[in-house]
């Protein structure tokens, strides 16, 4: 996977891919990372790449020119590439969205700052605006390095343990189970005696319960969406948790309809 980002704070980029696995990934090729700066394509001589907006208002917004330049600049594109630009007004970005945007072979990250972009920059070469959350950065930089990272860890080879990926939170629409390491007791607390047991079968099933109740507590949203297989509604009548499920998911329906 080809990542390039533009910016005009290209040294933001130095530390973050220096650490950990993704300093791993790019050392061995998995992923390759350009960091362009937009300011070396500004047209003027004072290398401007903000104006006042067009109609007064607050604030600068980003020159179209110095940003087509930028990605031009980047020559020849294969066809599975994307342009994306970051920004509070985009649509969210999840675990749906790193996984769809992981089957690219380069992904264009704009970093906006400012008020925004001018938007015929954007009609013409962003293909889509994503923003990390309901709140506003100081630009998209931030938000750039978090998609990198998401989707990074999803392409193959790239985590220690090809395993992890699909077990994280949300992979299946659900949170993670808790996690437990040694000692067995801590101030008093012992980890849950199944854990210990050599029972596959029965930490998977603590485990998926786990998963549900940590979801139904804090992010019963997730629920609306997830497709329980026989066996898991099974272990869920079992465990009391099915009527609480149901339960919130009719409400959910009956709340969407009426706003709908
Ligand atoms: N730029 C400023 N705020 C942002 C956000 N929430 N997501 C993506 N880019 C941003």
């Amino acid at each position: 996977m080809i990542f390039d980002i533009l910016t005009i704070f290209p040294e933001f980029f130095a530390s973050p891919l220096q650490e950990g696995v993704i300093r791993r990934a790019l050392m061995e090729g998995k992923i390759k990372v350009g960091v362009h700066n937009i300011r070396a394509f500004a047209v003027d001589r004072h290398q401007m790449t903000d104006d006042r907006p067009f109609g007064g208002g607050e604030g600068m917004v980003m020159k179209p020119e110095p940003l087509a330049a930028c990605l031009k600049a980047l020559g020849n594109r294969p066809a599975a590439s994307r342009v994306i630009l970051l920004s509070p007004k985009g649509e969210r970005f999840n675990q749906q969205a790193a996984q769809r945007l992981a089957e690219f072979e380069q992904l264009i990250f704009i970093c906006g700052r400012y008020e925004g972009v001018d938007e015929r920059f954007r009609d013409k070469y962003v293909d889509e605006e994503l923003s990390i959350g309901d709140y506003v950065l100081t630009g998209g930089e931030l938000a750039a390095l978090v998609a990198l990272d998401a989707i990074s860890r999803l392409l193959p080879g790239v985590l220690g343990c090809e395993h992890s990926a699909p077990n994280d939170s949300f992979s299946c629409g659900l949170l993670k189970h808790k996690q437990y390491t040694r000692p067995r007791v801590f101030e008093g607390t012992a980890a849950p005696e199944v854990l210990l047991s050599g029972d596959h079968a029965a930490i998977a099933r603590h485990r998926f319960v786990e998963s549900v109740e940590l979801t139904l507590e804090r992010r019963p949203d997730l629920l609306h969406d997830v497709q329980f297989t026989p066996d898991e509604r099974k272990i869920l009548r079992k465990s009391g948790l099915l009527g609480r499920i149901e339960t919130l998911v009719n409400s959910q329906r009956n709340d969407s309809r009426h706003e709908g």
